[in-house]
């Protein structure tokens, strides 16, 4: 029986945003070494970045197509080396350039995610990393969003998770598209076909954490989309986390030389054993 990538096995699941943030810090500082500048890129980078790397020297590049949350990310944190507004999908940076890359909740609002997805691909230095936060479209929480009009998202976050800021400008939610891409067979499909390395995959479900006391019965509701929809629709995760490597592809000279070291030595003929 074929199995799709989405059901071929287990994935590991992140308590809290605590949690998968230190995870994601850590996998940023192996780049870092003292004589090196980390070249990170916020691709969507919205009005805020959650992640703490104190301890390394990095280049941080904002791009978001957004000017209302940038001019808030520039006045309030005042933490990009660069802040570029424009559209992912054709933005135009340096190839190979960034030792990585950070998408975090932004694919699910993007008409044709996989151009951004390969520019990600074309901006990535060989050995870099793509770190991508993303819902699952095929969860009981992205099959949600998907049905329910954008005014219902508005009155979600600023009323059940209590975001007074929700809606106004420069703040989320933004109006989602859930390009198929945007779920776990999606992210694993692209990654093949383009032959970059999945370091880690991670499920988590922090929404349900915003709810308090709505927790419960959100949880009791997951449960039962997941049974009515004879198990397509994940219930146990709505995120997915990725941490995705462009591998180093050795050039023609370190080839030679790698087949040249397996070459059995040639044998010089000794005296008598000539043959003759
Ligand atoms: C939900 S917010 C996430 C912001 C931030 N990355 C975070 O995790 O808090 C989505 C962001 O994606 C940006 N965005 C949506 N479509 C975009 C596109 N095509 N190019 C660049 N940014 C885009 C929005 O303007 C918004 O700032």
């Amino acid at each position: 029986m074929n199995t799709s990538p989405t059901q071929c096995h287990k994935i590991a699941m992140l308590d809290s945003l605590d949690e998968e943030f230190r995870i994601l810090a850590d996998h940023i500082k192996q780049k870092a070494s003292p004589q090196h500048t980390i070249e990170i890129l916020e691709a969507g980078c919205g009005n805020s970045w959650e992640l703490d790397l104190a301890g390394v020297s990095y280049a941080l590049t904002g791009v978001d197509i957004d000017e209302d949350g940038m001019n808030l990310r520039k006045s309030e944190h005042q933490d990009l080396d660069e802040a570029i507004v424009g559209d992912l999908r054709t933005a135009v940076l340096e190839e190979n350039h960034y030792d990585v890359i950070y998408n975090s909740h932004v694919l699910e609002h993007v008409e044709g995610a996989p151009l951004a997805l390969d520019n990600f691909h074309r901006w990535l230095k060989p050995g870099g990393i793509l770190i991508l936060r993303l819902p699952d479209r095929d969860s009981v929480y992205g099959f949600c969003t998907r049905l329910t009009p954008f005014w219902f998202h508005v009155f979600y976050k600023r009323y059940l998770e209590g975001n007074e800021n929700a809606g106004r400008p420069g703040f989320g939610p933004f109006p989602t598209v859930y390009d198929k891409i945007v779920s776990r067979e999606g992210i694993r499909r692209w990654c093949a076909a383009r032959r970059l390395i999945i370091r880690a995959e991670y499920g988590s479900n922090d929404f349900l954490n915003a709810l308090g006391a709505l927790a419960l019965p959100a949880r009791v509701l997951l449960g039962v989309v997941h049974v009515l929809s004879l198990g397509r629709l994940a219930a146990k995760h709505s995120n997915l986390t990725y941490v995705i490597e462009k591998p180093v592809v050795p050039s023609q000279a370190e080839i030679e030389e790698e087949k040249m070291a397996w070459q059995p030595a040639a044998v010089a003929p000794t005296a008598g054993n000539d043959g003759a």
